[in-house]
């Protein structure tokens, strides 16, 4: 089962939001190999603590962003990150009460949904800023 490998297909070209990108695929893969190795369940709630407190940071920073830039679907960006925080509780609940879960459904659940998400949700936001929208920031992004 391997790590999910960050590659420069994931970089939106917005320095603030691909270091934090960059950071969950780490607590990511962190998560996994602590499966993987079989670590106690101590060691591994605590990951998946550190793994949701960062998401929901991320999260703020990237609405915070399409906010400041006039992002026309942020309504719905937001939902499907709601969505993303909730799928990591329901792991932690799932974990709470000893439901068996196999290496290979959290990395589904935890790389799918973030690969996933950045390449074809939050790469939208960069679309938009290229193609004109929310021009007062376009300096934001790097060619
Ligand atoms: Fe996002």
């Amino acid at each position: 089962m391997g790590r999910v490998e960050w590659n420069d297909g994931l970089n939106l070209g917005i320095k603030e939001i691909d270091d934090q990108h960059k950071e969950l695929v780490e607590m990511v893969n962190g998560v996994l190999e602590a499966f993987e190795r079989g670590e106690k369940d101590t060691a591994i709630d605590k990951l998946l603590k550190q793994l949701k407190e960062y998401t929901v940071h991320h999260f703020n920073a990237e609405e915070r962003y399409m906010e400041k830039i006039g992002y026309p679907d942020l309504g719905e960006h937001r939902r499907m990150h709601a969505a993303l925080k909730q799928s990591v509780k329901s792991l932690q609940a799932a974990r709470f009460h000893m439901e068996k879960i196999s290496v290979k459904e959290v990395k589904e659940l935890l790389s799918g949904w973030l690969v996933d998400h950045i390449l074809r949700v939050d790469y939208k936001i960069v679309k938009f800023v290229k193609d004109g929208g929310g021009k007062d920031w376009s300096d934001n992004i790097k060619e």
